[in-house]
């Protein structure tokens, strides 16, 4: 298959790329670099060997869009482009619904109007809410504490709508949980802009001694240890789920959790990381992060049943990989 993958020089894009060209799919990068770098383009080439198309296009640019599907024939389109800090959509949610909900809809519009009917879709787990764990495709949404999450709640109805309307089309969302760790080559992983925000990206920081220590928040939830407990999933099996969704997909809508089904906590995580990697994180615990929730995990068994995927790599797995991409990209400070 021909597929157009739009923010394919991102964590979770890259991965999939190297996912895809591994199965010999041809494949068409669009990004803008606007939280990403065109070295990780040469990245992927040097893991996969394989050659690929790359555009510099602005999804949420109609133009660039249609001039795009009037210069190739795609087969399939995986978008993971949008806007991504869940702080930074509090303070500017106009540049988040637009930008991401807009993206959605031009792609969308371009693939009814040039027969394109298989469309993948980068969702989060965040659009369950509150719900009671585990989280399952049927449940109810509710909303989500930031724009972020209701741009992807609402980029997910633009979607189903556009099936309804268009019986041919066949769309997979994708509800991810935790993405962490990195290719095992060491050369694409995950780099956060300014001081993460998520907890694996902040703990490997911390043990490359970019941060003096993490802040751990919260002990006093109803969880194992106290701690915040979520699925956590290393970014190459999460790639893998977007290559089954894809070579599973028929017309229709069609809901996926990517997930382990496992929660893991807080110290938990530190933990695997201190042994797998012999490092120290030095931690403190400091109050509860507004809009956290206490505990998520997904029940994984529909992409199991349907897509013959499950996650195989270990929490291990991902925090010895995370240390290994980070570790090089310090020595060499150029991603
Ligand atoms: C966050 C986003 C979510 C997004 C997801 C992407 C918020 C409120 N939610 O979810 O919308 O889809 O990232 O992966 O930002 N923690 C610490 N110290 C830190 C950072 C995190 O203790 O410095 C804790 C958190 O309280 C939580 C756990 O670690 O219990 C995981 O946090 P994080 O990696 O930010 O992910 P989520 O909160 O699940």
């Amino acid at each position: 298959m021909h597929i157009l993958v739009t923010g394919g020089a991102g964590f979770i894009g890259s991965h999939t790329v190297v996912e895809l060209l591994n199965q010999d799919h041809e494949v068409t990068i669009v990004d803008n670099f606007y939280n990403s770098s065109p070295k990780v383009l040469d990245a992927i080439k040097e893991i996969t060997q394989k050659q690929f198309r790359f555009h510099l296009v602005d999804v949420s640019n109609q133009e660039q869009i249609i001039e795009l599907f009037e210069n190739n024939e795609f087969d399939a389109v995986i978008h993971f482009a949008g806007y991504k800090a869940v702080g930074e959509s509090v303070s500017k949610p106009l540049s988040y619904y637009f930008n991401n909900v807009t993206s959605t809809i031009h792609l969308a519009q371009a693939c009814v109007d040039y027969g394109v009917n298989k469309f993948v879709f980068s969702s989060s787990a965040t659009v369950y809410g509150d719900n009671n764990v585990p989280f399952k495709e049927d449940m109810e949404l509710l909303p989500t504490t930031n724009p972020y999450g209701e741009t992807k709640a609402m980029s997910e109805r633009v979607l189903m709508d556009a099936v309804k309307a268009h019986p041919d089309l066949g769309v997979s969302l994708l509800r991810y949980f935790n993405p962490v760790g990195a290719h095992p080559s060491g050369l694409i992983g995950e780099v956060p802009t300014g001081v993460p925000n998520n907890l694996m990206p902040y703990i490997s920081q911390v043990a490359s001694g970019q941060r003096e220590k993490l802040f751990v928040f919260g002990n006093d939830y109803e969880t194992t240890d106290g701690t915040g407990v979520r699925d956590y999933i290393h970014v190459v099996d999460l790639a893998k789920g977007h290559v089954a969704a894809l070579e599973h997909l028929n017309a229709g809508t069609h809901i996926y959790n990517l997930g382990s089904g496992k929660g893991t906590s807080v110290l938990e995580l530190v933990h695997s990381f201190e042994k797998v990697n012999d490092i120290k994180i030095p931690y403190d615990i400091v109050k509860r992060r507004d809009g956290d929730i206490a505990i998520s995990y997904a029940d994984a068994s529909k992409a199991k049943n349907e897509l013959d995927w499950e996650t195989k790599l270990t929490i291990d797995d991902m925090c010895e990989d995370t240390w290994r991409f980070e570790s090089k990209r310090v020595t060499k400070r150029d991603i």
